[in-house]
């Protein structure tokens, strides 16, 4: 299949890209390397640009001959979304619709979209399933979903076939190629507990220890960068074989505490983590566990790298042999 990925030269964006060229399909990257890497997309076709270019969109579409798309290109930090709310309705919902626009105009009418849990809001229970309401509780999740909103009605009137994936807490890093999480700032629990482990910051920052959870942190749901690559070359395939659109959700189904990722980290790295007992940070939720059995259901989803420890152990292969990142 040749298929377009926007934001492919990102975080999941480019384990995904990596994913499905290895299934022999014709990726093509878009991005404006706002926040992703060129060193991630080595050897792959990447075009630098931005999906609010209607023009080179279209251009992409017909030069390459592309079949599907793959659309991560986004701004995805919670906390940024709420201090910054235009930023994310620009870049999440306006150039979301000029994508959707560009594609229907060029006959492209499939389309994989990198969702997430916090279209859900805070739970009202657990674990998590797609039929769960979706009252997001941030400008971030509220631009997801916004944007899953004009799908259905895209479908609905010009047979864009769509899968929304709804993830979980990303993590790990392809354990076969150079590639990790390299984001700046980072605001991620477990590269940000690893960086702590290597000495690259003092500490690690707890952010509330009086969650009702059973030892008062937060608990999420890890699921590995790969399991998610692979999710969206399942999805791919399926609206390829005809399939409705569908919305599905990505985790583990498992939740680990903030305190048990850093002792899991600790066993991984050989050594103790510094960690400082902070306040809550606003806009956390006290449990976010998902229910992926749909996905496995039906396009036959597993994890392969279910494990916390596992998932860690990738993380600090890529974290301590690229203590800069791309840039080393
Ligand atoms: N945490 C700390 N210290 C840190 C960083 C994080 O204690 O320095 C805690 C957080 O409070 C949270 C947990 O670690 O309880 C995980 O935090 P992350 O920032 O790694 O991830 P989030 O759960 O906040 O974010 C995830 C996804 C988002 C999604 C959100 C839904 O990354 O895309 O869940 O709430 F929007």
């Amino acid at each position: 299949m040749n298929i377009l990925v926007t934001g492919g030269a990102g975080y999941i964006g480019s384990h995904t890209v990596l994913e499905l060229a290895s299934r022999n399909h014709r990726v093509v990257v878009l991005d404006n390397l706002s926040k992703g890497h060129r060193g991630a997309v080595r050897g792959i076709e990447l075009v630098h640009g931005d999906t609010s270019d209607t023009r080179l969109l279209k251009e992409i579409f017909k030069k390459y001959n592309i079949e599907a798309v793959v659309h991560f290109a986004a701004s995805s930090l919670v906390g940024e979304s709420v201090r910054q709310p235009a930023g994310y309705y620009h870049n999440n919902v306006v150039k979301g619709l000029a994508l959707l626009d560009a594609m229907v105009d060029s006959g492209v009418r499939r389309l994989v979209f990198s969702s997430t849990a916090a279209v859900y809001g805070e739970p009202v229970e657990t674990p998590i399933s797609e039929a769960h309401p979706a009252a997001p509780t941030n400008p971030y999740g509220a631009t997801k979903l916004a944007l899953e909103g004009a799908m259905r009605w895209y479908d609905q009137a010009y047979g864009l076939r769509f899968a929304s994936l709804r993830y979980f807490n990303a993590a790990g890093a392809d354990p076969a190629e150079e590639i990790g999480e390299d984001h700046d700032p980072e605001t991620h629990l477990i590269p940000l507990v690893l960086k702590s482990a290597a000495g690259l910051t003092p500490y690690l920052e707890v952010f509330g220890t009086d969650y009702p959870t059973p030892d008062g942190t937060c608990v999420r749901d890890y699921i590995h960068v790969n399991d998610l690559a692979a999710a969206h070359a399942l999805a791919l395939d399926a609206l390829a074989a005809g399939l409705p659109s569908s919305v599905y959700n990505l985790g583990n189904g498992n939740g680990y505490s903030v305190l048990e990722v850093i002792r899991t980290a600790e066993e991984v790295v050989g050594k103790p983590i510094n960690i400082k007992y902070g306040t809550r940070r606003p806009g956390d939720p006290a449990v976010l566990v998902a229910g992926s059995g749909k996905i496995m259901k039906e396009l036959g989803w597993q994890p392969r790298f279910a494990d916390l420890k596992t998932i860690i152990e990738t993380a600090w292969r890529w974290h301590s042999s690229h203590p800069a990142g791309f840039d080393k």
